[in-house]
């Protein structure tokens, strides 16, 4: 194994450690091809493996990394962003930036931390200059994203922002003020609301007041489907 390799899987292994607790497996028995056992270890653990190696998650910005998602692996609530920014891309995780810092905050401000609930985004990869994921990015990167969805099988989805709930709700012309406040059923299993984008919100703090009366709705629901 060459040593890069062995850096990648000494890195997953970690962070399914810290996802999953420890693992069903001994890491010193690993052997020399650790990579079906890692696999075998969690569903989502074996997602993330394909998804380092599809190219079609990739945008047009050559040599970013895998941001695939972060957070609890059964998670009640999933949240869900546009696609990674540069601080996203370096650390391989995603909303660590200024937006994801706004976004910690909010989740707070509902009792949650970042690691009660599961974070991912529509794309995987970063686009370059941050434009907004291309609709044919967005088709390629959807399939892997519903089967991350399925495997985490949240009670309720919170999409943040016009691309996420456009791409999610298939209304690709749909505006976010039509969207956002209310539930949808989505492939007619995930109850899901939408609410602004942190990073639009930063631009835009007159917009707090709709977002704070959103989480507090989806905070209500999630303390009705699961009840401690
Ligand atoms: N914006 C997003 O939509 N996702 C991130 O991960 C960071 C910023």
């Amino acid at each position: 194994m060459s040593d890069e390799l062995k850096k990648k899987v000494d890195f997953w292994l970690e962070q399914a450690r810290e996802v999953y607790g420890p693992l069903h497996f001994d890491p010193s028995e690993r052997g020399t091809d650790p990579l079906p056992v890692l696999a075998a270890a969690h569903p989502l653990e074996a997602l993330r493996l394909e998804c380092e190696a599809a190219a079609e998650l990739r945008t047009d910005l050559p040599g970013t990394n895998l941001v695939f998602g972060y957070g609890k692996a059964d998670a009640d609530l999933m949240i869900i962003g546009e696609a990674p920014g540069e601080q996203e891309d370096q650390e391989g995780v995603p909303f660590v930036g200024r937006a994801g810092q706004l976004l910690t905050k909010i989740l707070a401000a509902i009792g949650f931390t970042r690691e009660d609930v599961y974070i991912a985004n529509i794309l995987k990869h970063r686009p370059p200059n941050n434009r907004d994921p291309l609709p044919e990015e967005r088709e390629r990167s959807l399939p892997y994203l519903e089967r991350q969805i399925d495997i985490i099988n949240p009670k309720l989805i919170l999409c943040l922002g016009r691309i996420s709930a456009q791409t999610l709700l298939r209304q690709p012309k749909a505006e976010l003020k039509d969207l956002r406040g209310k539930f949808h059923i989505y492939r007619g299993k995930y109850e899901l609301m939408v609410t602004y984008h942190p990073a639009a919100l930063l631009r835009n703090p007159e917009w707090k007041h709709g977002t704070w009366a959103d989480v507090k709705q989806l905070r209500a629901r999630y303390d009705e489907l699961c009840p401690t």
